[in-house]
């Protein structure tokens, strides 16, 4: 067994298990929420109950990664300092989504999720929340299986002769966007069966790492932000990785600059996007391929509670935690 103290981290041990209390409180949150059919009010319970849950670890933590710049939300933006114990305790970076899948938990639909990645400081892209090319594999292949330089179809033969299987036994996870026609196409014209995903590509990267989901390949663009937390879980689950921001205009090249990105064009594997040690906490809100949502129970005795599943993991040890919480209510 691995140990998950590693002596040159100032990711304590301890540390993996609030983080687990950080995504419950949002998943918790936004669980009264689901199916209500609004969004905005889904996320600012999920942001809200985050932030509060924060204040409670001793930590000196900075978001690097949240719900948008500044000017534009009141609270979890980037930059902000959050944690008990400011000047004083671990300086993390900490990368969060307390509402992976607004739209999805609006509609009740799957693999709603409460996210966030914690890291030592400067270990985490500032990624500028533009749109992302992503590929990803679970473990196990050849370094460099895949590559954003490579076509759709060689990536998918690649996989393949690394699986021992034809290209139409490989299953690609793709959003289901009008932007992926194209792909889409070129998948299903060599056979490929293609798992299409409403929202949620943080789960949708993840699924290549469990055997269950049948999903080999992750394929597609979406946020940049949910790539670097999709690279922070792969980091500790093991599996491959490879990001291009995709900037749509001026104003989004801009604000790369802003960011420190010089190389528009770069493709950013795991370690570029994470790393170091890290650790990445996940509770689910609405049932899904990684985690079950939140459940409300009502004990014949009249006493009522709420259940959780989540998942924490650590890049150091490669450890894993699922976590089935039970909150009284
Ligand atoms: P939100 O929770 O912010 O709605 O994000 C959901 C999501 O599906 C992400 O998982 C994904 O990266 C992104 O939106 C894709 O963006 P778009 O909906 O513009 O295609």
């Amino acid at each position: 067994m691995n140990s998950d103290n590693s002596a040159d981290s100032i990711l304590d041990r301890v540390l993996v298990m609030e983080m687990v209390r950080v995504t419950e409180a949002a998943a918790v949150a936004a669980a009264d929420l689901v199916g209500r059919g609004d969004e905005k009010a889904a996320d600012a319970a999920a942001v809200e109950a985050m932030r509060k849950c924060f204040d409670t670890l001793y930590i000196d933590g900075t978001v690097v990664i949240g719900e948008g710049e500044r000017d534009e939300a009141p609270m979890l933006y980037i930059g902000e300092k959050v944690g008990g114990a400011p000047g004083k305790g671990p300086k993390i970076d900490i990368a969060l989504d307390p509402l992976e899948g607004t739209t999805i938990t609006a509609k009740a639909g799957p693999n709603a999720l409460a996210v966030l990645a914690a890291a030592e400081k400067g270990c985490l892209l500032n990624a500028p929340d533009v749109y992302m090319d992503k590929i990803a594999v679970g473990p196990g292949y050849p370094e460099d299986v895949i590559s954003l330089e490579k076509s759709v179809t060689e990536n998918v033969e690649a996989v393949a002769a690394a699986k021992g299987v034809e290209p139409k036994d490989i299953i690609v996870c793709v959003l289901d966007r009008p932007r992926h026609a194209e792909l889409i196409a070129e998948l299903r014209g060599i056979g490929c069966g293609v798992v299409l995903i409403g929202d949620g590509d943080v789960a949708g990267v993840i699924a290549t790492t469990d055997q269950d989901t049948t999903i080999d390949i992750y394929m597609g663009s979406g946020g940049a932000p949910e790539g670097v937390l999709a690279a922070a879980a792969l980091r500790c689950v093991g599996g491959q990785f490879n990001g291009r921001l995709l900037f749509r205009n001026d104003d989004e090249r801009k604000r790369a600059a802003k960011w420190g990105i010089e190389d528009l064009d770069r493709i950013y594997k795991l370690h570029d996007l994470a790393k170091g040690d890290c650790i990445f906490a996940a509770t689910g809100v609405t049932d899904g391929s990684l985690l079950d949502g939140v459940k409300r129970i009502r004990r014949p005795n009249g006493e009522r509670i709420m259940t959780t599943e989540s998942v924490v993991m650590r890049a150091s040890s490669g450890t894993v935690r699922w976590v089935k919480g039970e909150h009284r209510i």
